[in-house]
């Protein structure tokens, strides 16, 4: 009895499933690190997260709404300004694939594998409003999920306009339905512009983002003939992201400063619903990064601050970065996160800065405020124990489906990992000018 009491409760808070695993490598990780192996086992503690969480996937589903979803009553049916609503949003977002009369778009049919859908034959319209609504909501495969990107009333106000390809009326229902408790994301990817999101991804296959930077734009005579910076040195971080589970992802990803190259892992503690029994997302994230770049140049006498002779080590190389994030979707509009984080890196630059200490302490807190049915307005300000930086960030984004985004960057620099975002100096507005950049993000 007790036994099943306990395994009820593991199930349903997988929370203190995590808790007590990290808690139990954090623990194995202190003793290790009195053997000076820390930066190995960390590895490996992320690495048993990985396998843990492997035989923890979710089987795909079959393509069929769950039961509570298929009585679900559309609140908008039938209702003309939501047909019209939905249409709109129709002819934007769906046209492209399923045609403007819903039959598919030839060239799609031909080309995507499985090919679009036909919402007009019996298979569909056979379905009730509440599976339509949610293949909608979730999407499968090639066709994206709209959870994030439309609103549940703009979801049901298309459901309403797909029913119209039909020829024959089906009998009005009176709206008397209930929201059904569910999930809610805060975030459409897994991160903003610099910062990390509580999003992972709920379908598989991977993203893959790249992070660009130009070069500082200074408001002189070569604004114009840099070309806003565009002209300038740059950085870029390519990488890919590969959701394990519905609560686990990792990241590898490659930046140019510093020759990084990083491996990051996110477990989703806790996740928002819309009845506000979890008013926010909490999520963890972790991340280990390796330069590449050669080992810094000092004279043949230089030591470490006890005394002892420098000399490079392949551990120098590592950088740490762990973050608490979490996260609420305050609206259909506004969304925000605030995130505790704590940067290590295994070398100072001592001798050149002896100011500078091996960590910070950062607070990051990023605004998603969406101003259309696609676009919307990012903002990251990351106040941190360093004595030089303050990282912020603002992007104009677009995300024309939920497999893909385009954001316009404006940001005061151009470091990228978090890792190196907090050890070197932010611009001065308006007197260093300023930093244009873009991020791409596509699923595949
Ligand atoms: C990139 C092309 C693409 C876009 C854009 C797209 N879809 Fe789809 N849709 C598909 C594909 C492909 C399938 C079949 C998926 C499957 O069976 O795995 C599908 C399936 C569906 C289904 C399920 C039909 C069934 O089998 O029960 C519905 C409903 C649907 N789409 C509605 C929409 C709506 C509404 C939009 C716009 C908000 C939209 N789609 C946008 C490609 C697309």
């Amino acid at each position: 009895m007790i036994r099943s009491l306990v395994q009820q409760l593991l199930k349903n808070y997988q929370i203190y499933e995590f808790a007590v695993i990290w808690f139990e490598v954090r623990i194995f990780c202190m003793f290790v690190y009195l053997f000076k192996y820390y930066y190995i086992m960390k590895f490996n503690a992320l690495i048993l997260l990985f396998f843990i969480e492997l035989f923890n996937i979710n089987a795909q589903n079959l393509w069929r709404a769950p039961q509570e979803f298929k009585q679900l009553q559309n609140p908008l049916r039938d209702r003309i300004s939501a047909i019209q609503k939905g249409q709109k949003i129709y002819k934007s977002l769906c046209a492209s694939c399923h045609g403007d009369n819903g039959t598919g778009n030839p060239v799609m049919i031909k080309t995507l594998n499985p090919p679009p859908a036909d919402l007009t034959t019996g298979l569909v319209q056979q379905q009730t409003d509440g599976e339509i609504f949610w293949k909608i909501t979730e999407g499968r495969g090639l066709m994206a999920s709209y959870k994030n990107m439309l609103s549940d009333e703009e979801r049901w106000a298309v459901v309403s306009y797909i029913r119209k390809f039909e020829k024959k009326q089906t009998v009005v229902k009176q709206d008397n339905s209930t929201e059904k408790t569910n999930e809610v994301e805060s975030f459409s990817f897994s991160q903003l512009i610099n910062a990390k999101t509580t999003f992972i991804r709920q379908t598989k296959g991977f993203g893959f983002n790249i992070q660009h930077r130009f070069g500082a734009a200074k408001f002189d005579k070569n604004l114009i003939r840099n070309f806003l910076g565009l002209d300038l040195a740059s950085n870029v971080r390519f990488s890919f992201e590969i959701p394990v589970s519905k609560r686990f992802m990792f990241e590898i990803g490659r930046t140019r400063y510093g020759k990084f190259y990083d491996l990051g892992t996110k477990y989703l503690l806790i996740k928002q619903t819309r009845n506000n029994r979890k008013p926010i997302s909490v999520a963890f994230y972790e991340n280990i990064a390796l330069t590449t770049e050669n080992a810094p140049q000092y004279s043949k006498h230089a030591t470490f601050e006890d005394g002892r002779q420098f000399e490079y080590k392949f551990y120098h190389r590592l950088f740490y970065d762990t973050q608490l994030i979490v996260s609420r979707k305050f609206n259909d509009k506004l969304s925000g996160q605030i995130a505790v984080e704590f940067v290590w890196r295994n070398l100072t630059p001592y001798i050149k800065h002896p100011e500078e200490k091996a960590y910070v302490i950062a607070f990051p807190v990023s605004l998603r405020y969406k101003i259309g049915l696609t676009s919307a307005i990012d903002l990251e300000v990351m106040p941190n124990s360093h004595h030089k930086t303050m990282p912020i960030s603002l992007a104009y984004e677009i995300a024309s489906s939920g497999n893909h985004v385009f954001q316009i960057t404006l940001t005061n620099s151009d470091r990228i990992l978090t890792q190196n975002l907090f050890f070197n100096q932010t611009l001065h507005y308006p007197k260093d000018g300023f930093m244009l950049g873009f991020n791409l993000v596509r699923y595949f």
